[in-house]
């Protein structure tokens, strides 16, 4: 017969387990645990013994009584959807966003800290010793460097993006191609190619900062339109937008945009091009993250509508191979000259050997492989992030259901303020990205963006954790 004290041990022994397996997410917000029967058996312990281990997960909050009887694992907050947006401010914006993306890009480097700010993606899931092995390979058995590319960038990347090009239901020739250091240089150009400072641009809201930051370097000023966090950009708002205010340009991201991980449908995206169309109005589309749908399809770009070259396409391999070689492209449509004209200006063209090993890369046929791989991967990363943080939040927080990609955008009760709650974390090594950073108007104090690119480790787990005490501790 055990002791008092045996049995004592024996149930916290036994809640601290559970616990355990509640707090790595075996047991998930809002599954239900083992009958009190059943956990005896399993544990050889008397039924007194595991309702003793549950009433001690209760007490501590983890653990609660459903309605039709049982114990199940307790969200802090229910899985509610992001609320749309429906308000439109028409009047153009300055933007000045800069300041706040050096605090995230400095804790991008820091390999101590937890890092869930910047749009970041674990070295395991990239394929760099395959692209660096082709890379010294080229290097030695060529002359590679002798010369400059020319703005368009090499025929043979060109070619395997004009085949690749089949696959999101386009068939773009390699001479519409014109390469870049990454999206980014794409879409610098391809706003500088369409608009002259002062001129207005719509983007979507949020939208990503880095994109917000090329409007503020460029003198521009953003027209925010509302997103819905699974449809993407409120196209009757931006209609409504179109007929208030001049607007020379509209930038969007329809395949799972960042940072809600939206994705338009294939009738928007027609909508969008011909409403643009009827205005005269570019669309820069920022594909970045098209090849990474959860469910494996790989959606056609808005570009697929275009059939008067005012779509510019941007994409690059920084979120599918290596963003460090800093390869991406634009097909820039009817603005291909000045985009030429403009990216020889800049840099003349790209560097040579890494533009060379992706296309390699993409010539091995190993491509496909790795990005099946690749978006499971992030499917199931963000899966298990986005159980975390029902877990762990307060009640009230919304949080993106996302469709591809690896962002998940938390919206916190109006209580919680996200330059706070990212100020707290960094004192814990996490980084976050406060939500404000993705408007114009600084909107989205009570939002922070959570970067899912690195597997759910038990240090993301405790992070998670962590971050909802936190913000917990704001509402006091
Ligand atoms: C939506 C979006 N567009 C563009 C970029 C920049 O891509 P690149 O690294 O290829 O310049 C990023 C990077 O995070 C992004 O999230």
């Amino acid at each position: 017969m055990p002791s008092k004290k045996q049995l004592e041990l024996l149930y916290l022994r036994t809640a601290d387990e559970i616990a355990q397996l509640i707090h790595n997410r075996t047991f998930r917000a809002g599954e239900r645990l083992p009958s009190l029967r059943r956990l005896a058996a399993e544990r050889k312990i008397s039924i007194a013994t595991a309702l003793a281990a549950y009433a001690k997960l209760e007490s501590d909050g983890l653990i609660e009584i459903g309605a039709k009887s049982g114990h199940f694992v307790r969200r802090q907050c229910d899985q509610l959807p992001i609320r749309p947006r429906q308000r439109l401010h028409a009047a153009p914006s300055r933007v000045s966003v800069s300041s706040g993306i050096i605090a995230v890009i400095a804790a991008m480097s820091d390999r101590a800290v937890v890092p869930l700010g910047g749009a970041l993606i674990a070295p395991e899931y990239l394929p760099l010793r395959a692209l660096n092995r082709s890379l010294a390979g080229l290097a030695r058995a060529s002359l590679c460097g002798a010369t400059y590319d020319g703005p368009r960038g090499p025929v043979a990347l060109r070619q395997q993006l004009a085949k690749r090009s089949l696959r999101w239901q386009l068939s773009i020739d390699e001479d519409q191609f014109v390469t870049t250091v990454g999206a980014m240089e794409a879409i610098h150009l391809s706003l500088s190619a369409v608009t002259r400072p002062g001129d207005a641009v719509a983007v979507e809201s949020p939208a990503y900062f880095g994109l917000l930051q090329a409007i503020e370097h460029l003198g521009l000023r953003a027209v925010e339109i509302p997103a819905h966090a699974e449809r993407g950009m409120d196209l009757d708002l931006l209609q409504r937008a179109l007929r208030a205010t001049p607007i020379r340009a509209c930038v969007a991201s329809p395949n799972f945009m960042n940072p809600l991980g939206a994705l338009m449908s294939d009738e928007d995206k027609q909508r969008l091009v011909a409403l643009l169309t009827r205005h005269d109005v570019p669309l820069i589309e920022d594909d970045v993250y098209g090849e990474l749908a959860h469910d494996g399809s790989r959606p056609m770009p808005a570009k697929a509508f275009d059939r008067h070259g005012t779509v510019l396409l941007c994409g690059s391999v920084s979120k599918t191979l290596a963003p460090g070689y800093r390869v991406g492209w634009v097909v820039p449509g009817r603005y291909q000259d000045k985009v030429e004209s403009l990216k020889f200006s800049h840099t003349v063209g790209n560097a040579t050997l890494p533009q060379l090993a992706v296309a390699e890369y993409f010539e091995s046929g190993r491509y496909d492989r790795h990005v099946r791989k690749l978006r499971s991967n992030f499917a199931r990363g963000v899966q298990r992030f986005r159980d975390a943080v029902v877990l762990s939040f307060p009640r009230g927080t919304r949080i993106s259901t996302p469709r591809g990609g690896f962002a998940l955008w938390v919206e916190m009760p109006r209580g919680v303020d996200a330059y706070t709650l990212q100020a707290d974390a960094l004192r814990h090594q996490i980084a976050i990205a406060p939500g404000p950073l993705f408007s114009a108007r600084r909107g989205f104090r009570n939002c922070i963006r959570i970067s899912c690119g690195y597997p759910f480790s038990p240090r993301a787990s405790a992070a998670i954790t962590r971050l909802g005490e936190l913000a917990a501790a704001q509402l006091g």
